[in-house]
């Protein structure tokens, strides 16, 4: 990529943040327009307030700003068509179009597709009414899992270890709509058991790149208790993810599902994210997703020793075939401080203070702002601090020494990312 190309990033997070700084890292000159971004990414990025979901606002920027190349990340804008909007106008993007992004919008879609080409998932029904998945419950082995069909914010997912429990979840899917619209399916699916990996790939439709593998941490509290988030934490790789395990998967899971979307008509181009369970059957399909992973992204970047501008550009021209994709055989550890009562009730404003880093470390912002020059929370999920070591161990040693160079009043966080 011409490192003086106007970029476009989608998205507000710490994902988006660890991918400007990932760019910048490497060189990359040009202007860096993030919508809407956040306060945190001052220095890296020129945020403007247009919402990740007003697609026509994005679209107008772009052509506006004259972007060269757009990067779609939050799967919101992915859902709603972003690539499709911005590609007819012209700009380049990295991100699959609307058919292909319903890999992670539709959960219905995505468990027929593995079925229909014999990808290993959990076995499932599918309901579009309540009574009949009620019926269906009332024999059903539990543990069970019960999911909403369509986009929840990481919510619509409930693991009952009882019928009640999973009864209650399809009352208020269905019933309730406490997702909305995207409760008017569901899915009930078996209980697997194993750890878990998480395994973000580039592709171009034709090739698979996958990067190297993770491990999220997606309990509010140590010991893996609490409410479910959307990350409290990541190490990269994932000691789980053995090269045996690695091989089964481009074979039993990355390839076919990239030769699906090509046979249904629905070319996956950009990153497209597997989360595993590794069971004693081998390992499955729990989701996927159609973007990059929030806060998987902050530990498998920051390993990537390619250019991650060409490597986007490839995945968007098709070009993957002739593009490294190459990782250091070192490890990363990402440490997600939030706001006290995240995921439920939290405060936000409070001063974030920093006073110096160990070398190797970084902080990457996500739900920041800036108020009269002071960058202050602004979200549950406030800051990751990332760190990069030879080995699991010490990078996880330096994140958290790390974590003492960085406060807000009000933080929390966990203490034992990376001991599972
Ligand atoms: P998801 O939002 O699809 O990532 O699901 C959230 C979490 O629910 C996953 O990370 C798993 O820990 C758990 N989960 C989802 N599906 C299953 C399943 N079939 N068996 C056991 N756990 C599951
Ligand atoms: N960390 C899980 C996700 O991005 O969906």
């Amino acid at each position: 990529m011409d490192k003086s190309l106007t970029l476009l990033v989608v998205g507000s997070g710490g994902r988006e943040h660890a991918l400007i700084k990932k760019l910048r890292s490497q060189g990359h000159t040009g202007v860096i327009y993030c919508l809407p971004g956040n306060g945190g990414m001052a220095n890296d990025a020129v945020c403007f307030p247009v919402g990740a979901t007003d697609i026509d606002g994005i679209v107008g920027f772009a052509a506006e700003k004259k972007v060269g190349f757009a990067i779609v990340t939050p799967d919101d804008p992915l859902a709603l068509g972003a690539v499709d909007r911005l590609t007819a106008a012209g700009v380049p993007c990295f991100g699959p179009e609307k058919k292909a992004a319903e890999i992670e919008s539709s959960k219905v879609f995505a468990k027929d597709l593995m079925k229909k080409y014999g990808i290993p998932t959990a076995s499932y029904e599918v309901f579009d009414d309540a009574g009949e998945a009620l019926a269906y419950l009332e024999t059903a082995k539990i543990p069970t899992v019960v999911k909403a069909d369509g986009l929840a914010l990481g919510k619509g997912v409930t693991v009952a270890f009882t019928r009640e429990e999973a009864q209650a979840a399809v009352r208020s899917v269905m019933e309730d709509r406490v997702f909305g619209e995207s409760g008017s399916k569901i899915v009930i699916e078996e209980y697997l058991e194993g750890p878990e990996v998480s395994v973000l790939s580039f592709t171009d439709g034709k090739v698979i790149k996958p990067m190297v593998s993770s491990m999220d941490h997606k309990r509010a509290y140590d010991g893996n208790r609490g409410p479910n988030t959307g990350g409290m934490g990541t190490i990269a790789p994932n000691p789980h993810y053995t090269p045996e395990v690695a091989e089964r998967c481009m074979r039993e899971i990355f390839l076919p599902t990239v030769n699906a979307m090509n046979a249904e008509g629905r070319t996956f181009r950009g990153c497209l994210y597997f989360g595993l369970m590794i069971t004693a059957d081998g390992p499955k399909v729990i989701e996927y997703n159609c973007r990059f992973g929030d806060p998987e992204t902050q530990v498998v970047l920051p390993l990537l020793e390619s250019d991650l501008g060409d490597v986007l550009e490839a995945c968007a021209n098709g070009a993957l075939a002739d593009v490294p994709v190459r990782f250091s055989d070192g490890a990363a550890c990402c440490v997600v401080k939030a706001s006290d009562g995240y995921p439920l009730k939290y405060e936000k404003g409070f001063p974030i203070v920093t006073d110096g880093l160990p070398a190797g470390a970084d902080v990457i912002y996500a739900g920041a702002k800036l108020k009269d020059g002071v960058l202050v929370t602004d979200g549950g999920r406030v800051l990751g601090v990332v760190a990069t070591g030879g080995d699991v161990a010490s990078a996880r040693e330096k994140a958290y020494k790390a974590c003492e160079g960085v406060h807000f009043d009000n933080e929390f966080y966990r203490k034992d990312i990376g001991l599972y």
